[in-house]
């Protein structure tokens, strides 16, 4: 750890240590060399073709910004992400790629960038999929709709939060027994569905104040009508490992048309009308879009990537089931799991932290830069153009050897103590440091704490129903009762 800390006064020597590597955009640290950005765009057409055909098929994208990296020997260089060529005729590919810790903190700075409209990279999904409502997750701060609709997001997890916690741990009640009847059968339990039902009634009941039992075809498939129009969203941005080169050609080719979801996102529309608490200040229409975006985008869908990285980081390690076990059982007894009762468990925190450090649920951030300005990552200074792309890849950003230790491990305790703590500023999963508090003048994640104690609660949950758990990243193959 005096390592770590070592590391850290090195590349921010005049910040206080629980400062995050805030960019400093006028005036970079003297001693850094100014460099050209390195690396380039290629060929019209064929550069931007052929970084896709890296970055989906023959590379992946932890491979294609390594190997960047190394060619360009820097972590801030020029290239191509996709979508591109041939359909994406108006998605301009072009981004600097920012991969260290310090030069990915740019990303947070709304006086020097902004991020309208760029959620996904230059590619936007057609505001179909929103009743022509652009979200908050689209609006720059510098729009006045922006404060407007996340004071809206942070206020609709305030009012749920009377009851987050209860429905939470009762449909996890659900999931657990509905995946031991399936294991009592014999063999494994693939437990995708059962947690995503889960993730879909907690959060229904809680954020939008419904119960998804009003509607018997909502509570069968309500969670898979958010699956499909998310991926119909996505899809040209997200790679797919099997099937190559018919992916490329048939599935990353093309945006897809809302038409293909409208029918279930009409359904899911008046289920909210219908049984939904809308009483905001925004029109109702403005209300129920932005809802369905907050249950369905970010909270769904994050939840549904991040929570079986957790279970499966921690149905495969025995030695931490234990050790968090005894913290868990030490730390709740036989009180109601809660906020705050999780907040005691240090390294039930730590695990959850670690888990998004080497699997961050939302891999790339992107923003644009509002002027030019001079960014800087660990060893070099860049000049950047006023409008120019920043792409993110936070699954190497969390691995920057000059912040963490030992970065490729997973280090159950790595949060633990009073460095921990530090270190907690340049965990970044949120749009953010962990340290930092998401408002109407930032672009952090609205619900930022509740995602890390609700995962907790998720760990203390598990640990105090079963006294071991055996699963990967789809199935549990064993549980042992608490005795
Ligand atoms: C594991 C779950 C979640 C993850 C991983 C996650 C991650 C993120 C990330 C990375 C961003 C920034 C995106 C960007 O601009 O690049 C974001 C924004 C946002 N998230 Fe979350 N999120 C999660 C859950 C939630 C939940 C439960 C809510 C419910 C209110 C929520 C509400 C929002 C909102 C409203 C924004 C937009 C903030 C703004 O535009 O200022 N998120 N989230």
């Amino acid at each position: 750890m005096a390592s770590m800390m070592t590391k850290m006064m090195s590349i921010s020597p005049s910040m206080p240590s629980s400062t995050p590597l805030t960019p400093s955009p006028s005036s970079p640290p003297s001693v850094l060399p100014v460099r050209t950005v390195p690396g380039g765009y290629g060929l019209p057409v064929l550069g931007p073709l052929a970084d896709r055909l890296d970055y989906f098929w023959f590379q992946g994208p932890e491979t294609f910004f390594k190997k960047r990296i190394e060619r360009h020997n820097s972590t801030v260089y020029r290239t191509n992400v996709p979508p591109s060529f041939p359909f994406f005729v108006n998605v301009n590919p072009n981004v600097v790629a920012v991969l260290d810790c310090k030069s990915f903190a740019h990303l947070f700075d709304m006086e020097i960038v902004e991020k309208r409209n760029v959620l996904v990279g230059d590619f936007m999904p057609s505001v179909k999929f929103t009743g022509d409502v652009r979200v908050c997750a689209y609006l720059d701060t510098a729009e006045v709709a922006h404060s407007k609709v996340k004071n809206f997001a942070m206020d609709i997890l305030k009012r749920s939060s009377t009851v987050w916690v209860t429905e939470l741990l009762s449909n996890l009640d659900t999931m657990w027994d509905t995946i031991e009847a399936e294991l009592s059968k014999g063999g494994s339990a693939s437990y995708i569905i059962p947690l995503q039902k889960c993730i879909f009634n907690f959060l229904t009941k809680s954020l939008i104040g419904a119960d998804p039992a009003k509607s018997p075809e909502i509570a069968k498939s309500g969670y898979a009508m958010l699956d499909k129009w998310l991926a119909l969203q996505l899809l040209p941005t997200v790679q797919i490992s099997f099937l190559q080169p018919l992916v490329e050609i048939f599935l990353h080719s093309f945006t897809y048309p809302f038409a293909l979801v409208s029918g279930d996102y009409k359904k899911l529309y008046e289920f909210v009308e219908k049984e939904g608490k809308t009483e905001f200040q925004l029109s109702q229409e403005e209300t129920i879009h932005n809802l369905l975006f907050v249950l369905g985008f970010n909270a769904f869908g994050g939840f549904s990537v991040f929570l079986p990285s957790l279970l499966s980081t921690l149905g495969s390690n025995a030695q931490l089931q234990e050790k968090l076990r005894l913290e868990v059982r030490e730390k709740s007894g036989e009180s109601t799991l809660s906020f705050n009762s999780v907040k005691d468990m240090e390294l039930v925190q730590s695990v959850v932290y670690e888990t998004l450090r080497l699997n961050p649920p939302v891999p790339l951030q992107y923003a644009r830069a509002r002027k030019d300005f001079r960014l800087s990552s660990h060893d070099s200074v860049y000049e950047i153009k006023k409008g120019e792309l920043l792409c993110g890849y936070q699954k190497l950003v969390m691995r920057d050897p000059k912040v963490f230790d030992d970065p490729e491990s997973f280090v159950a305790d790595r949060f633990t103590g009073e460095k921990g703590r530090e270190l907690l500023s340049y965990l970044y999963w949120s749009n953010g440091p962990q340290t930092g508090s998401p408002s109407e003048s930032n672009k952090q994640c609205a619900a930022k704490d509740y995602v890390t104690l609700s995962a907790c609660l998720l760990v203390a949950h598990l640990l105090r129903r079963y006294d071991s758990i055996a699963c990967g990243s789809t199935s549990v193959t064993a549980v042992e009762k608490a005795q």
